[in-house]
């Protein structure tokens, strides 16, 4: 969540009768996080916000079903090998494929062709999104926020939102569900909740939605998520009535080239890039930087067991330097439990000053404490020799 933020019309104090027309009052919504000790925002609508009534026919992306885990291994999925999704569930609410879960997380690939044709809230879920292709509007009571390719997308729980792709262009974006909250790490905040001078990004580098005042599309159907299952309702109104808001809890974009990366004398550990801070998972980025540059630096990572987490990276560019057969799309799992590092050859590269002063790599690596499961999806897009790939020379 971030710093507070205003937009259209408000009361001079909450809680207080709010005429937007003479004898017409606003209905106010406190939406709030951690029952009522977290960040919060409220919206003034002109109708009742929750009367809602439930209907038949909720459609979404499915839940997350796991395949056994035979064998413990390094694994590494092609995401742009995935199927795409039928033109009836070419909607970014029907369009994700879940790959990956846990009790914590939920990784998926969104590869959708047309708008959402209703609005959606998420009530399991903080959704975070990073748009490895295309572009468009996030659409929410909060305003309209404009996206594009290499922003990260944050929906907060809770928000009736739409999502309205660019017309046209091949959209990628792989999805994050964050089941017990996302944040920004604490400890780039001062004691009055304001990024740090030392924090990797400024206040600056998030877009807010852009408000466009109380909205009819003429669309009617909320579609909620809650327990991994959805459920339709049909408002009498348009959700998007709001004349005004205030608060921390709202939709924000932060492009990953925004992140300003620490390098080091000596090689950095992952904890340096920590972008977003979820319950269960730290989510990282890796932007172009100069290498280490300590005249003996060894500038390729050590091989590690982080034996608290599976680490996952998903590859926006394909470079990366200690990894070979990864490539766009690349999403590659190592679980705790078993060692991992730099494919064979690239210590040999480092060790023969093969290796330049920078990388140019861009991707976005989860940290994740629960084991992780891969659904039946992710077989399909499977890269089976992976794992072997790093015993040979
Ligand atoms: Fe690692």
């Amino acid at each position: 969540m971030l710093d507070r933020w205003c937009a259209g019309r408000l009361p001079a104090k909450p809680h207080t009768v709010f005429e937007i027309e003479p004898g017409v009052a606003a209905y106010e919504e406190c939406i709030t996080r951690a029952g009522f000790e977290g960040p919060f925002s409220l919206l003034y609508h002109r109708g009742r916000p929750h009367e809602a009534e439930p209907i038949d026919g909720a459609r979404g992306f499915p839940a997350p079903a796991g395949v056994p885990t035979t064998h413990l291994l390094r694994r590494h999925y092609r995401c742009f090998d995935l199927p795409g999704p039928s033109e009836e569930d070419a909607t970014p609410l029907r369009a994700r494929t879940p790959l990956l879960y846990s009790e914590d997380i939920v990784l998926g690939f969104v590869r959708p062709r047309r708008p959402d044709t209703g609005y959606f809230a998420n009530g399991d879920a903080d959704d975070l999104y990073f748009v490895q292709r295309g572009g468009g509007v996030l659409r929410s009571v909060f305003g309209d926020l404009r996206f594009g390719q290499g922003d990260y997308v944050c929906v907060p729980k809770g928000t009736v939102h739409r999502f309205v792709p660019d017309a046209g262009a091949d959209q990628a974006w792989l999805s994050i569900e964050c089941k017990r909250g996302l944040d920004l790490p604490h400890h780039y905040r001062n004691a009055v909740g304001q990024l740090r001078m030392d924090a990797p990004y400024s206040h600056r580098d998030f877009r807010r939605p852009e408000f466009v005042g109380a909205l009819d599309e003429g669309v009617r159907e909320i579609t909620v998520k809650r327990n991994d299952a959805f459920f339709a309702f049909r408002s009498r109104h348009s959700p998007l009535d709001v004349v005004g808001w205030d608060g921390s809890a709202y939709p924000f974009a932060l492009p990953i080239l925004s992140f300003q990366p620490r390098v080091g004398l000596l090689h950095l550990p992952p904890p340096v890039h920590a972008t977003f801070e979820a319950n269960g998972a730290l989510i990282c980025s890796f932007v172009p930087r100069p290498l280490d540059f300590h005249p003996r630096a060894n500038p390729c990572p050590y091989p590690h067991a982080s034996v608290d987490v599976d680490e996952v990276l998903f590859y926006a560019n394909g470079a990366f330097g200690s990894r070979r057969g990864i490539g766009e799309g690349s999403l590659s799992h190592h679980p705790a439990g078993i060692p991992h590092g730099p494919h064979p050859g690239a210590y040999e590269r480092a060790f023969a000053g093969e290796v330049g002063a920078r990388t140019e790599e861009v991707a976005v690596m989860l940290d994740c404490s629960a084991p992780l499961q891969r659904t039946r999806a992710a077989l399909a897009c499977e890269d089976a020799g992976y794992h072997a790939s790093f015993a040979g020379p």
